[in-house]
Protein backbone atom coordinates (compact mmCIF):
# COMPACT_ATOMS: atom_id res chain seq x y z
CA UNK A 1 0.00 0.00 0.00
CA UNK A 2 1.13 3.66 -0.71
CA UNK A 3 1.92 5.37 2.47
CA UNK A 4 0.90 8.32 0.38
CA UNK A 5 -2.92 7.41 0.62
CA UNK A 6 -2.32 5.54 4.25
CA UNK A 7 -0.65 9.17 5.47
CA UNK A 8 -3.07 11.18 3.25
CA UNK A 9 -0.27 13.65 2.78
CA UNK A 10 -1.67 15.10 -0.57
CA UNK A 11 -1.86 18.26 1.05
CA UNK A 12 1.00 19.65 3.48
CA UNK A 13 0.21 23.12 5.27
CA UNK A 14 3.41 25.18 6.00
CA UNK A 15 3.32 27.05 9.24
CA UNK A 16 3.64 30.64 7.68
CA UNK A 17 2.71 33.69 6.05
CA UNK A 18 5.42 33.78 4.42
CA UNK A 19 4.55 34.03 0.61
CA UNK A 20 8.37 33.16 -0.32
CA UNK A 21 8.67 30.18 1.75
CA UNK A 22 5.27 28.40 0.42
CA UNK A 23 6.54 28.92 -3.49
CA UNK A 24 9.96 27.87 -2.49
CA UNK A 25 8.39 24.86 -1.06
CA UNK A 26 5.93 24.27 -4.06
CA UNK A 27 8.34 24.79 -6.85
CA UNK A 28 10.74 21.87 -5.11
CA UNK A 29 7.85 19.45 -4.85
CA UNK A 30 6.29 20.21 -8.18
CA UNK A 31 7.52 16.49 -9.46
CA UNK A 32 5.21 14.95 -6.70
CA UNK A 33 1.36 15.03 -6.24
CA UNK A 34 1.76 16.92 -2.78
CA UNK A 35 -0.34 20.00 -2.66
CA UNK A 36 1.44 22.81 -0.15
CA UNK A 37 -0.65 25.40 0.96
CA UNK A 38 0.49 28.63 3.61
CA UNK A 39 -1.42 29.58 6.28
CA UNK A 40 -2.39 32.49 4.36
CA UNK A 41 -4.58 29.75 1.42
CA UNK A 42 -6.69 28.40 4.42
CA UNK A 43 -10.12 29.96 5.00
CA UNK A 44 -10.16 29.85 8.69
CA UNK A 45 -7.23 32.21 10.59
CA UNK A 46 -5.26 30.41 13.78
CA UNK A 47 -3.78 31.78 17.09
CA UNK A 48 0.32 32.34 16.63
CA UNK A 49 1.44 29.52 19.00
CA UNK A 50 3.45 30.98 21.81
CA UNK A 51 7.33 29.83 21.17
CA UNK A 52 8.00 29.09 24.34
CA UNK A 53 10.70 25.94 23.73
CA UNK A 54 14.69 26.55 24.26
CA UNK A 55 15.83 24.77 21.15
CA UNK A 56 15.35 25.37 17.52
CA UNK A 57 13.81 22.41 17.33
CA UNK A 58 11.21 22.30 20.58
CA UNK A 59 10.31 25.74 18.65
CA UNK A 60 9.58 23.99 15.73
CA UNK A 61 7.55 20.94 16.98
CA UNK A 62 5.26 23.30 18.93
CA UNK A 63 3.87 25.14 15.59
CA UNK A 64 4.03 22.05 13.27
CA UNK A 65 1.92 20.03 16.12
CA UNK A 66 -0.45 23.23 17.18
CA UNK A 67 -1.11 23.82 13.45
CA UNK A 68 -1.68 20.16 12.07
CA UNK A 69 -3.84 19.67 15.25
CA UNK A 70 -5.68 22.95 14.44
CA UNK A 71 -6.13 22.29 10.52
CA UNK A 72 -6.47 18.53 10.23
CA UNK A 73 -4.00 18.48 7.63
CA UNK A 74 0.13 17.32 7.81
CA UNK A 75 1.51 20.44 8.87
CA UNK A 76 5.67 21.31 8.26
CA UNK A 77 7.26 24.01 10.59
CA UNK A 78 10.66 25.66 10.82
CA UNK A 79 12.79 27.58 13.03
CA UNK A 80 15.79 29.22 12.66
CA UNK A 81 18.43 31.39 13.99
CA UNK A 82 21.99 32.85 14.48
CA UNK A 83 24.26 31.24 16.28
CA UNK A 84 27.67 32.96 17.50
CA UNK A 85 30.71 30.97 19.74
CA UNK A 86 31.96 33.82 21.10
CA UNK A 87 28.52 34.89 23.04
CA UNK A 88 27.55 31.01 23.72
CA UNK A 89 25.89 30.32 21.24
CA UNK A 90 23.42 33.52 21.46
CA UNK A 91 21.48 35.03 20.16
CA UNK A 92 19.68 31.52 19.36
CA UNK A 93 15.89 30.80 19.83
CA UNK A 94 15.74 34.71 20.89
CA UNK A 95 17.19 35.90 17.18
CA UNK A 96 14.02 37.75 15.83
CA UNK A 97 13.99 39.80 19.16
CA UNK A 98 17.26 39.82 20.58
CA UNK A 99 17.89 43.25 20.94
CA UNK A 100 14.00 43.11 23.36
CA UNK A 101 15.31 39.74 25.47
CA UNK A 102 13.39 37.94 23.84
CA UNK A 103 10.10 40.10 24.48
CA UNK A 104 7.90 40.13 21.37
CA UNK A 105 5.60 42.96 22.90
CA UNK A 106 6.01 46.32 24.17
CA UNK A 107 8.81 48.40 23.11
CA UNK A 108 9.35 45.53 19.66
CA UNK A 109 5.57 45.48 18.86
CA UNK A 110 5.64 49.12 18.04
CA UNK A 111 8.87 48.84 15.79
CA UNK A 112 8.81 47.35 12.01
CA UNK A 113 10.67 43.67 11.06
CA UNK A 114 13.48 45.96 9.43
CA UNK A 115 13.86 48.76 12.83
CA UNK A 116 13.77 45.51 15.08
CA UNK A 117 16.78 43.71 12.60
CA UNK A 118 18.74 47.13 12.87
CA UNK A 119 18.59 47.36 16.58
CA UNK A 120 19.39 43.50 16.70
CA UNK A 121 22.64 43.83 14.80
CA UNK A 122 23.71 46.64 16.90
CA UNK A 123 23.40 44.58 19.89
CA UNK A 124 25.27 42.13 18.27
CA UNK A 125 28.28 43.79 16.87
CA UNK A 126 28.40 45.53 20.73
CA UNK A 127 28.46 42.58 22.34
CA UNK A 128 31.60 41.45 19.75
CA UNK A 129 33.35 44.66 20.97
CA UNK A 130 37.01 43.65 21.25
CA UNK A 131 36.73 39.81 19.87
CA UNK A 132 38.72 39.28 16.98
CA UNK A 133 37.79 37.81 13.46
CA UNK A 134 39.31 34.47 13.82
CA UNK A 135 36.96 34.07 16.92
CA UNK A 136 34.27 35.74 15.48
CA UNK A 137 32.72 32.20 13.67
CA UNK A 138 28.69 31.83 13.84
CA UNK A 139 26.32 29.94 12.06
CA UNK A 140 22.82 30.23 11.01
CA UNK A 141 20.42 26.84 12.06
CA UNK A 142 17.25 25.73 10.50
CA UNK A 143 14.78 23.16 11.91
CA UNK A 144 12.45 21.77 9.95
CA UNK A 145 9.48 19.28 11.83
CA UNK A 146 6.59 17.51 9.65
CA UNK A 147 3.78 16.30 11.82
CA UNK A 148 0.76 14.23 11.04
CA UNK A 149 -2.79 15.23 11.64
CA UNK A 150 -3.01 14.23 14.63
CA UNK A 151 0.07 15.66 15.47
CA UNK A 152 2.78 13.43 15.69
CA UNK A 153 6.07 14.41 14.71
CA UNK A 154 6.68 11.85 11.61
CA UNK A 155 9.97 13.63 10.33
CA UNK A 156 12.71 16.28 11.23
CA UNK A 157 15.70 18.05 9.30
CA UNK A 158 18.47 20.09 10.40
CA UNK A 159 20.65 22.88 7.75
CA UNK A 160 23.35 24.72 8.95
CA UNK A 161 25.11 27.99 7.13
CA UNK A 162 28.65 28.87 8.63
CA UNK A 163 30.45 32.13 8.54
CA UNK A 164 31.69 34.90 10.60
CA UNK A 165 30.19 38.56 12.11
CA UNK A 166 32.42 41.00 10.52
CA UNK A 167 33.01 44.06 12.05
CA UNK A 168 31.73 48.04 12.53
CA UNK A 169 32.65 49.87 9.94
CA UNK A 170 34.21 52.83 12.21
CA UNK A 171 36.32 50.01 13.58
CA UNK A 172 40.02 50.59 13.45
CA UNK A 173 42.43 48.48 11.62
CA UNK A 174 39.38 46.68 10.24
CA UNK A 175 40.12 46.04 6.18
CA UNK A 176 37.27 46.90 3.81
CA UNK A 177 36.30 43.21 3.17
CA UNK A 178 36.14 42.64 7.09
CA UNK A 179 33.45 45.42 7.95
CA UNK A 180 29.95 45.54 7.93
CA UNK A 181 26.85 45.81 7.07
CA UNK A 182 26.50 44.96 3.50
CA UNK A 183 24.11 44.32 0.72
CA UNK A 184 20.61 44.99 -0.16
CA UNK A 185 19.41 41.18 -0.23
CA UNK A 186 17.99 38.56 2.39
CA UNK A 187 16.85 39.90 6.06
CA UNK A 188 17.88 39.57 9.80
CA UNK A 189 21.60 39.59 10.62
CA UNK A 190 22.60 39.05 6.50
CA UNK A 191 24.36 42.32 6.27
CA UNK A 192 26.81 41.35 9.00
CA UNK A 193 27.05 37.62 8.23
CA UNK A 194 30.05 36.58 6.53
CA UNK A 195 30.03 33.62 4.38
CA UNK A 196 32.23 30.34 4.73
CA UNK A 197 34.56 29.46 3.15
CA UNK A 198 36.44 32.97 2.33
CA UNK A 199 34.22 35.54 4.37
CA UNK A 200 34.81 38.22 1.44
CA UNK A 201 30.79 38.35 0.89
CA UNK A 202 28.37 38.81 3.42
CA UNK A 203 24.70 36.59 3.26
CA UNK A 204 22.94 39.85 2.18
CA UNK A 205 25.46 40.09 -1.05
CA UNK A 206 24.12 36.64 -2.48
CA UNK A 207 21.73 36.63 -4.50
CA UNK A 208 18.41 34.73 -3.11
CA UNK A 209 19.28 31.55 -5.29
CA UNK A 210 23.05 32.00 -4.36
CA UNK A 211 22.03 31.97 -0.43
CA UNK A 212 19.13 29.05 -0.94
CA UNK A 213 22.15 26.67 -2.71
CA UNK A 214 24.27 26.86 0.30
CA UNK A 215 21.76 28.36 3.14
CA UNK A 216 20.42 26.52 6.49
CA UNK A 217 17.27 26.88 5.35
CA UNK A 218 18.06 25.24 1.81
CA UNK A 219 19.55 22.45 3.41
CA UNK A 220 16.75 21.95 5.43
CA UNK A 221 14.11 21.72 3.28
CA UNK A 222 15.84 19.82 0.86
CA UNK A 223 16.62 17.01 3.79
CA UNK A 224 12.95 17.50 4.56
CA UNK A 225 11.94 17.51 0.83
CA UNK A 226 13.48 13.70 0.68
CA UNK A 227 11.77 12.53 3.92
CA UNK A 228 8.62 13.19 2.65
CA UNK A 229 9.28 11.76 -0.57
CA UNK A 230 10.47 8.50 1.09
CA UNK A 231 7.33 8.86 3.10
CA UNK A 232 5.34 9.16 0.36
CA UNK A 233 7.24 6.04 -1.94
CA UNK A 234 7.43 4.16 0.96
CA UNK A 235 5.34 0.80 0.21
P1 LIG B 1 12.41 32.66 11.66
O1 LIG B 1 12.72 31.24 12.01
O2 LIG B 1 12.10 32.83 10.19
O3 LIG B 1 11.39 33.27 12.58
O4 LIG B 1 13.75 33.49 11.91
C1 LIG B 1 14.26 33.73 13.20
C2 LIG B 1 15.23 34.88 13.18
O5 LIG B 1 16.55 34.36 12.97
C3 LIG B 1 15.02 35.90 12.09
O6 LIG B 1 14.13 36.91 12.51
C4 LIG B 1 16.43 36.46 11.91
O7 LIG B 1 16.72 37.39 12.92
C5 LIG B 1 17.30 35.22 12.15
N1 LIG B 1 17.54 34.50 10.88
C6 LIG B 1 17.10 33.26 10.55
N2 LIG B 1 17.49 32.93 9.31
C7 LIG B 1 18.17 33.99 8.84
C8 LIG B 1 18.79 34.25 7.59
O8 LIG B 1 18.79 33.45 6.64
N3 LIG B 1 19.41 35.44 7.48
C9 LIG B 1 19.43 36.35 8.49
N4 LIG B 1 18.83 36.18 9.64
C10 LIG B 1 18.22 34.99 9.84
Amino acid sequence: MNRLVEYDMSTIVLATQNPGKVAELRSLLQDSSIEILGLSDLSDSFPEPDETGQTFLENATIKAQEYAKLTGKHCLADDSGLMIDAIGGRPGVISSHYAFNGETDGRAAALSRQQRDEHNIDRVLAELDGVELEDRSARFVCVMVLADPSGEVIATSEGTFEGRIGFPIDEPNAIPSETVPRGDHGFGYDPIFLVHPDYLQTSAELEPAEKNAISHRGAAVRAMIEHIKGLALDS
